[in-house]
């Protein structure tokens, strides 16, 4: 299906041939049409073809203005501005026919579908077997899960891969620690997910405490390591316990993010065990790798740390166990010459996002990662608490993932029993986790990417401003007026003039298509959020001064109504791109 043409599209096309027809030498300039608040658009783009051809920018100007058309069919008039600005204005009849088309477009509203489609492998919510989920795993689901949907949206195949981090030293000293102190970890079977996920966390920091202070242990659990790589069956038993165990538990805790997240899609480090050998080999044969003090590095020239002394990247350690690097670097072969990615995502933490360059850098001198295949590591920031430090309990401990949402949905049921008393119980709990999970997300996707945030709860619910529970109040009130409207249906009415009110909303429904298409490709899912705020600001403006069921006229009830009804569509579709829902009723 072809997508529908936005009307700043057309007016981007009307503009274009107008200054293809004035010099046409120059077919092809970009008009540089922008919303502006001085006319509905402006466009800048007659400078630079004024400039390339010599002409007086002010002249040329008036040149293009004489060959567009105005009218009541698109652009109702155009004024020269400035050094040689042009500022549109269109037509009200050409917004809403627009509209009308947008929402005849049934699902997609007029996101146009990616001409060069390829596949992208989205590395995302990769949590740690046998550790708990904390407020830093967050961000990584968050983002990834509305990254994908956002990518598929546009037309793109995405395949998730959640690298959960399940081999390497800790389970040396996990396992070692174990075999040392049977009885500590209950038997499979005997406890729930959520209990044998804290038995492991406690073993895990016993554990850890032997590991730093004796010496001799630390060397007994390099030995473990060493066994479970090579496929010792006692070793890997217990492993494999852990594996499931943390499995249930992750399923948990993703089910209460209501994400989805599929069992063939859990490729953890392990997965790339047996091909790791070959990783090695392959990149010492070829001499991108070489041997220092026993170990095989990569060294980079340009990646120096104190002393100005080269930082390698590690492939194998001195005592023949493989690491972090290994299986990132074999997951990258399995990912382009199995999956033929055509792009690497890789949504993890920035504090490592050196260790990604140096990885993606050996992938690309060992011919891995050709041309045609990018790689990007879309590095978030920290979550904060309301100290500005990183996030912790008030004991200073790491937040617990669960706890954390359970606390959101707990305040957001306070907010929805306030709002609306004639509710059932399990009604409230219902919406309170929609409620409160879209308001930890949305605080998540409403920053951008790269930037720290401060997890602030009582901001995150609050109904004004920009949070997820304001864009649903604004999606509800709307289902609640057309359930009001009860025969009447919305129908859109291009005879009819607009109010200011509906025009800024009409135009920025128009924007919907190119906002989405955009910030998925710019991996910007709060470009996204930062569109649906807006949309339900100047929907509650629309509101405030445009009656919709007492409207003058039976038309205007029904064009009126044809707005709210497409807005709403707009909101629920775009909250779903970021894995927020909004409830009918609120
Ligand atoms: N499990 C890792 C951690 O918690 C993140 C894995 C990121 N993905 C990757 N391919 N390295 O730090």
């Amino acid at each position: 299906m072809a997508s529908v043409t936005s009307l700043s599209d057309s007016v981007q096309q009307h503009l274009a041939s107008a200054l293809t027809a004035t010099r046409p030498e120059a077919a092809g300039a970009d008009p540089l049409l922008r919303r502006s608040d001085r006319a509905d658009y402006q466009a800048n783009g007659i400078l630079a073809l004024a400039k390339k051809t010599k002409a007086n920018p002010r002249e040329l100007a008036a040149e293009v203005v004489a060959r567009i058309t105005t009218g009541d069919e698109l652009i109702e008039d155009v004024e020269v501005s400035g050094p040689g600005f042009l500022n549109i204005t269109v037509a009200d009849r050409a917004i809403t026919a627009n509209l009308a088309a947008r929402l005849a477009d049934g699902e997609r509203l007029g996101v146009p579908l990616k001409q060069d489609a390829g596949t992208t492998v989205v590395d995302y919510a990769q949590p740690n077997v046998a550790k708990e989920m904390h407020v830093g795993h967050l961000r990584s689901a968050v983002i990834g899960d509305a990254l994908r949907s956002m990518l598929d949206f546009t037309g793109e195949k995405t395949i998730g891969r959640h690298h959960i981090g399940d081999w390497g030293t800790q389970f040396g000293m996990l396992i070692q620690y174990l075999f040392e102190h049977p009885g500590e970890l209950a038997p499979a079977g005997d406890v729930d997910g959520e209990q044998a996920m804290s038995n492991l966390n406690r073993v895990y920091k016993a554990s850890r405490a032997v590991f730093d202070t004796d010496e001799e242990f630390k060397e007994r659990a390099r030995r473990r390591v060493v066994a479970l790589q090579s496929g010792d069956k006692e070793t890997l038993d217990l492993w494999q316990q852990f594996v499931d165990e943390s499995k249930v538990y992750f399923y948990s805790v993703f089910e209460k993010l209501d994400m989805e997240i599929r069992d063939d899609e859990i490729v953890g480090e392990s997965a790339y065990n047996d091909g790791m050998p070959e990783t090695a080999r392959l990149l010492e044969e070829t001499g991108v790798a070489v041997r220092s003090e026993g170990a095989l590095v990569v060294f980079f020239d340009e990646i120096r740390g104190k002393d100005d002394q080269p930082v390698p990247l590690i492939v194998q350690k001195a005592d023949g166990g493989f690491g972090y690097a290994a299986s990132d670097l074999t997951a990258i072969r399995n990912r382009v010459q199995d999956l033929h990615a055509t792009t690497l995502l890789y949504v993890v933490d920035v504090r490592q996002s050196l260790h990604f360059r140096m990885v993606f850098e050996t992938a690309r001198r060992a011919g891995w990662l050709g041309d045609e295949v990018t790689a990007h590591n879309m590095g978030y920031g920290t979550v904060l608490g309301a100290d500005g430090k990183p996030f912790k309990t008030r004991a200073g401990e790491t937040v617990r993932l669960e706890d954390l949402l359970d606390e959101a949905v707990q305040r957001a049921a306070e907010v929805v029993r306030e709002k609306a008393r004639d509710l059932t119980e399990d009604e409230i709990q219902e919406r309170a986790a929609q409620v409160g999970i879209g308001a930890v997300k949305y605080a998540d996707l409403s920053t951008s990417p790269n930037r720290d945030y401060k997890f602030d709860l009582d901001q995150m619910v609050s109904l004004n401003g920009d949070t997820s529970v304001y864009l649903q109040y604004a999606y509800a009130r709307i289902q609640s007026i057309l359930r009001k409207a009860g025969e009447v249906r919305p129908a859109a009415h291009p005879e009819l003039a607009l109010h200011e009110a509906e025009r800024a909303l009409g135009l920025h429904l128009d924007a919907f298509g190119t906002t989405v298409f955009e910030a998925a490709a710019e991996y910007a899912p709060h470009k996204l959020a930062a569109y649906l705020y807006q949309l339900a600001s100047l929907y509650t403006t629309f509101y405030d001064k445009c009656p919709v069921l007492k409207a003058e006229t039976p038309e205007q009830v029904e064009n009126r109504l044809f707005l709210c009804d497409l807005t709403a569509r707009t909101l629920h579709r775009g909250m779903a791109l970021l894995g927020i829902r909004t409830p009918e009723r609120l």
